[in-house]
């Protein structure tokens, strides 16, 4: 669950401070990406060296660099995170965490923050008692941060109580928790998608593609990773970012998309087909630009293999098939006949129009199933039309 999640951890200063390098190497080891940064005091118990070593990124501890002259930037740290975890949160931090002070970089860094704060208090026992540290962790919990209670057993002082720092293990545990995506029929599915549009060459310079941005694409993939859904995206040339974390390949023609497709489908259980294909290619493709030497010029074109139908025909009995329709007239018809010939579980139709499909940040779509379930959607943004196909998918069980 912690795959791709960016955790800042804060630690302060106290004896437990000397596991929180096994701490980085359990976020690390469950993929999230790890940030340290530390309070001078934490320094009397774990080096900075270590912590850089195991988190594969320099831990900081001041506000400047006194070698490069940069700035640690606290805002852009607090902003980064999907999560902040203090652990351990000493007495000290802990009260100038509930008064807003900000005398180092762990601190500021906190009040920066907007993503949610995990704290894992670690002190002597007859300190954790204290009606002003049981107040203070009362007031952050009221205030919306995570307590990840200390945990009883023998303290550094000799004593035994409770006090101690929570495990790493249960501190990881407690994020897992938080970011556990709910059961659904997506989750764990492997799901391939294919987006964008593809480009087929006349000569080095010159193409044939649509007009398409691959954004419809893209917001499912965002909506089936939030889902927990494994995807692996084939993505022709488009000039949206891909989202970070997702297995892409990336691709130009048609030809090179059904190669991809044929070497990811086999491992997946579920593919959607949302690009813009060109149905043909040109016949002869120029090695060198050709000139404009004639007055009129002709491309023979020929038509490209249709991915989404070579697959569906050959797929395994547990696959299943989503395809697109984008249609300018005789839309209900045209798609109902695709979902037909092409042997799908589901076709989501396009009308061309002012406030939808192509180039646009909105859309609005028909969904038909093999099992003659439909849904007609308003207007929406392409997120949210992503997400209404993924639920009413789920809902209509085209998965099982
Ligand atoms: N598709 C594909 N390979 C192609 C053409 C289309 O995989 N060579 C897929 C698209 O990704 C989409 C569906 O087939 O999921 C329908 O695409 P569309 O362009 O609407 O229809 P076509 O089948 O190409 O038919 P036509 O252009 O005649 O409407």
């Amino acid at each position: 669950m912690l795959k791709n999640k960016r955790i800042l951890l804060g630690i302060s200063g106290g004896i437990a401070a000397y596991k929180t390098p096994e701490l980085v190497r359990l976020f690390k080891k469950s993929g999230a990406e790890v940030q340290v940064v530390c309070t001078p005091s934490a320094l009397q118990f774990v080096t900075l060296k270590t912590l850089s070593v195991v988190s594969e990124r320099p831990a900081l501890v001041d506000f400047f660099d006194e070698e490069t002259g940069s700035w640690n930037h606290h805002v852009n740290l607090g902003l980064w995170a999907d999560a902040m975890v203090i652990a351990p949160c000493g007495s000290n931090t802990l009260s100038k965490i509930v008064s807003g002070q900000c005398d180092n970089l762990l601190l500021t860094t906190y009040l920066s923050a907007r993503c949610p704060v995990w704290v894992a208090p670690a002190m002597d026992l007859d300190m954790y008692m204290h009606p002003s540290v049981q107040e203070h962790l009362q007031t952050i919990q009221n205030r919306g941060l995570h307590l990840i209670d200390a945990e009883i057993g023998p303290l550094a002082s000799g004593l035994e109580g409770k006090g101690r720092m929570a495990e790493p293990e249960h501190i990881v545990q407690a994020l897992n928790q938080f970011f556990e995506v709910p059961n659904n029929g997506w989750k764990n599915k492997k799901v391939l998608v294919t987006a964008g549009p593809t480009f087929e060459a006349i000569d080095p310079v010159r193409f044939i593609g649509n007009r398409s941005s691959g954004l419809m694409g893209i917001e499912i993939v965002k909506a089936l990773s939030e889902k927990g859904a494994e995807v692996h995206l084939v993505m022709g040339p488009s000039s949206l970012p891909v989202p970070e974390g997702i297995e892409t390949v990336h691709v130009e023609s048609a030809q090179e998309m059904l190669e991809a497709c044929q070497t990811l489908f086999p491992k997946c259980d579920v593919g959607i087909f949302s690009a813009a294909v060109s149905d043909y290619r040109v016949e002869e493709v120029h090695l060198e630009k050709v000139k404009k030497t004639n007055e009129n010029w002709t491309l023979n074109l020929i038509k490209n293999p249709d991915i989404l139908k070579t697959l569906s025909l050959t797929r395994l009995p547990h696959q299943k098939c989503i395809g697109f329709a984008l249609e300018t007239h005789n839309s209900e018809e045209y798609a109902k006949r695709k979902l037909e010939e092409k042997q799908l579980d589901a076709i989501v139709l396009n009308e061309v129009g002012e406030n939808s499909g192509f180039q646009s940040k909105n859309n609005s779509v028909k969904i038909f199933t093999k099992n003659n379930q439909q849904f007609a959607s308003d207007v929406r943004s392409k997120c949210d039309i992503a997400n209404i196909l993924l639920e009413k998918l789920d809902d209509w069980k085209i998965l099982e």
